[in-house]
């Protein structure tokens, strides 16, 4: 939860929609007292006198000054762009404003946990025990930061992000949304983790990195590229066909009878048909009615076992 000095007025450093989602998080905190405005960073002509959801625009960053003449000495930075958060965080500080963070109370934080000043926690996002996070992180919806990980200053992190356990996230870097980093991984400053990436390794500073498993983007669309040559457009596959495992061998340990042993079973002999004195004759498989009346005495035969059989009878 929030805890703000009594009477602790603060401005919201920046006007867009991160500044909005801020303003949110105030509201639900039931702080929305303590807002006097937004600064428009980019000293946008189209925002002079404008208002934020009835929150003034105060103007650009040189109305800071006089902010700090009339007591309002909290800000929260509320910049997308990491690299530009960093540089405004560290001029307004330098000014002599305090950071203060924004902590949405759907947030689930563990008491464990250590949050840095300026920090913004949007709904829905976990941080568990012993993580760290430093100064002006952006946990965005739904970012999910596990146990022990360490996110350095001015870093963000997408909606729908997983952190495993023990992840270091350097300086400024950014965790695209609905990416995930395996436990124990390091990545270095101002790296960009594409969208939908899954890093399994470490990644060093400044890389850019998409796809799963994470590789730099260079590699990816040199993989592309190649692919678009050989008229393909999905990935080939990454691991070479396998050989089926060996299929275990039924075998009582006889020796294998031949072709020829087999045609000798009696089963697999040709049926004799022999007619009885009712007409009929049989098979192996019963007795039958005859369709023509054979001229060889009553039986015929397919064997000469069958002739042998005949003269026994
Ligand atoms: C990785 C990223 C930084 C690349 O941005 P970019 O340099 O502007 O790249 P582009 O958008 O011009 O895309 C270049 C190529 O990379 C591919 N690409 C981009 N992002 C990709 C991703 N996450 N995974 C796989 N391929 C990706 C594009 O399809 C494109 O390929 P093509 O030229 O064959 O069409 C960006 O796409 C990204 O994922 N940013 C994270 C956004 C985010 O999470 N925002 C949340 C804000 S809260």
């Amino acid at each position: 939860m929030l805890k703000l000095k009594k009477a602790e007025k603060i401005v919201i450093v920046g006007a867009g929609d991160h500044a909005r989602v801020v303003l949110d998080i105030y509201r639900e905190l039931d702080q929305l007292k303590s807002i006097v405005g937004f600064i428009d960073v980019f000293d946008n002509p189209a925002m002079k006198d404008a208002e934020i959801e009835d929150f003034p625009v105060l103007g650009g960053t040189s109305a800071l000054a006089g902010l700090l003449k009339k007591k309002v000495k909290t800000a929260i930075v509320c910049i997308g762009k990491n690299r530009d958060r960093e540089k405004l965080v560290t001029e307004i500080t330098a000014m002599g404003f305090t950071l203060v963070s924004a902590i949405h109370p759907s947030a689930t934080i563990s008491k464990k946990a250590e949050i840095g000043p300026g920090c913004m926690i949007c709904a829905g996002s976990i941080v568990v025990t012993n993580a760290k996070l430093g100064t002006s992180v952006i946990l965005n919806t739904g970012a999910s930061v596990d146990h022990n990980c360490i996110i350095s200053d001015f870093a963000q992190i997408a909606p729908g992000v997983r952190l495993a356990g023990r992840v270091n996230i350097g300086k400024g870097a950014m965790i695209g949304i609905g990416s995930s980093i395996k436990q124990g991984s390091t990545i270095g400053e101002y790296v960009t983790v594409g969208s939908g990436a899954a890093v399994v390794k470490d990644i060093p500073n400044n890389m850019t990195v998409v796809g799963v498993p994470a590789i730099s983007k260079q590699e990816w669309e040199q993989q592309i590229e190649f692919l678009r040559t050989q008229g393909r457009n999905t990935l080939p596959q990454q691991q070479p066909q396998q050989a089926p495992p060996p299929q275990p061998q039924y075998s009582n340990n006889k020796p294998q009878d031949s072709q020829q042993d087999r045609q000798d079973r009696p089963y697999n002999k040709k049926p004799y048909k022999y007619y009885n004195k009712n007409n009929r004759y049989r098979t192996s498989g019963g007795y039958y009615e005859p369709k023509d009346r054979p001229q060889n005495g009553g039986y015929e035969s397919s064997s000469p076992d069958t002739d042998r059989k005949r003269k026994d009878d």
